[in-house]
């Protein structure tokens, strides 16, 4: 969960990154020093008067970025709620139940839509398994992870031959930890196995083992008119 430099064809947009990413791990850090000094664009002290073109700043990313965080976070303390309070059994029934309910409300508060994905066949939830552009990069985070990368590292973002509508894409690895192989490792414990079947007959989310790439989380932001605020 270090912050890791990131690959080359994201340094571009990684140096853009700057502000708010210092709680999302694998986003920022030490790669990415070059242009990170946000001093460089403002005076200590003074209002800043000239209205710059958002150099540093990425309202699109900012927002990608935020609703990741809340999404990740509001799951993470209820999935840790569940398992403490019943077991991993219950948990299974309530991750079912508000997994899907937790990103509704994500992308309802943000103005945006997330999810989580995994590689196809190895996906528990059936309309979580990567398409289209999310496959591409979920295959490249496996390969890149393949090559000895940190899985929790893997962080792409897309801003270039979007569909019309879309102004960012954004997605981010997902780590097994331990805490997570009482439901996605390779010894599964019966009723633990028979809660998750019950629920995802086609269940392919096993097998993992910690520092695996488990999936990704995927967050597309829709273009707005109002980009700048600043048109006269
Ligand atoms: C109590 C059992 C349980 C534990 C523990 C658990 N998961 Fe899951 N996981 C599930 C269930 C159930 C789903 C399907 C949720 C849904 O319907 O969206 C799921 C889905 C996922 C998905 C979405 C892709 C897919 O396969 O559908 C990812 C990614 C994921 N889990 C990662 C993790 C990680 C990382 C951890 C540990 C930090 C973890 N899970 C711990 C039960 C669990």
């Amino acid at each position: 969960m270090t912050p890791r430099p990131l690959p080359a064809t994201l340094l571009l947009v990684a140096t853009l990154l700057l502000v708010g990413t210092a709680c999302l791990p694998g986003i920022g850090g030490t790669g990415v020093a070059l242009s990170s000094n946000p001093a460089m664009h403002q005076v200590p002290g003074q209002p800043q008067l000239t209205p710059e073109p958002a150099a540093s700043t990425d309202p699109d990313l900012d927002r990608a970025q935020a609703a990741a965080q809340a999404f990740s976070t509001q799951l993470r303390g209820r999935l840790q709620a569940a398992m403490r309070d019943g077991g991993p059994t219950a948990a299974v029934a309530i991750c079912n139940a508000e997994a899907p309910a937790i990103a509704e409300a994500v992308m309802g508060e943000h103005g945006l839509r997330l999810g989580r994905v995994a590689l196809p066949g190895r996906n528990r939830h059936p309309v979580q398994a990567a398409n289209a552009w999310q496959l591409t990069t979920l295959e490249a985070f496996q390969q890149a992870v393949d090559g000895g990368a940190p899985a929790g590292g893997q962080v792409a973002v897309m801003r270039e031959g979007l569909p019309d509508g879309i102004a960012l894409r954004m997605m981010r690895g997902i780590v097994t930890e331990p805490g997570c192989l009482a439901c996605h490792g390779s010894e599964i414990a019966t009723d633990i196995r028979q809660a998750i079947l019950a629920r995802y007959p086609d269940d392919g989310a096993t097998g993992f083992a910690v520092g695996d790439l488990r999936g990704a989380l995927w967050v597309e932001v829709p273009a707005t008119t109002a980009t700048t605020g600043d048109t006269p």
